[in-house]
């Protein structure tokens, strides 16, 4: 958890049932809404990663980019989006992941990093931790170092996070 992580908690909002019965959706929007919030969310951020020499942000379609483009301006790095299939207009590699029900791919320009890069990955949550991983497998094969991964939410009753740091990654959430 981060330095305003029981604050930006508080302002996130709970969904019962949406957008099927049983599932508790974390809604961000209260957050963007509060531009005291989403300062302090950004700086939460700003705070863990200024002196890590990060080279670029990966952000994850969609609602990583909302977290992702402030970030790489606030640290002077470059922005690459992880998008969902179809999306990228150059050359592209994917990975195929498992989702609850079904599966999705996601996407990467073939040129996004030089060898060696030192990759910051970031999402708004982690719920099963299957879409961080497939981006983390696509930074990897293209060359990209991964200095850690990065969510506003990592929902720990799912044990993504867990499942996250076993492949390797360490894993950091601005709350829970
Ligand atoms: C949500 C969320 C994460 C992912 C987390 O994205 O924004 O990217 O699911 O789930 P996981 O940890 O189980 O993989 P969604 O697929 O709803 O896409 P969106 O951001 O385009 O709405
Ligand atoms: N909130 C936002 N995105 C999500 C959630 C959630 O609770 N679960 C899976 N993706």
């Amino acid at each position: 958890t981060s330095i305003y992580g029981d604050y930006i908690k508080s302002v996130i909002r709970t969904v019962r049932d949406w957008p099927q019965p049983g599932i508790n959706f974390r809604d961000i929007t209260p957050v963007l809404q509060n531009s005291s919030a989403f300062r302090k969310l950004i700086d939460s951020f700003v705070h863990r990663y200024q002196e890590l020499d990060i080279d670029a942000i990966a952000a994850i379609d969609a609602r990583g980019f909302i977290v992702g483009a402030p970030l790489a301006y606030e640290l002077g790095c470059s922005f690459v989006p992880v998008r969902k299939k179809g999306k990228l207009p150059f050359q592209t590699i994917s990975e195929t992941y498992k989702l609850e029900y079904g599966e999705s791919t996601v996407e990467l320009h073939a040129d996004a990093f030089q060898r060696g890069d030192r990759i910051l990955l970031v999402d708004d949550l982690i719920a099963t931790g299957g879409t961080m991983l497939a981006a983390a497998r696509l930074i990897e094969r293209s060359g990209g170092v991964i200095v850690e991964t990065a969510a506003i939410i990592d929902l720990p009753e799912l044990g993504g996070g867990d499942m996250i740091r076993n492949e390797g990654y360490g894993v950091f959430a601005a709350c829970t």
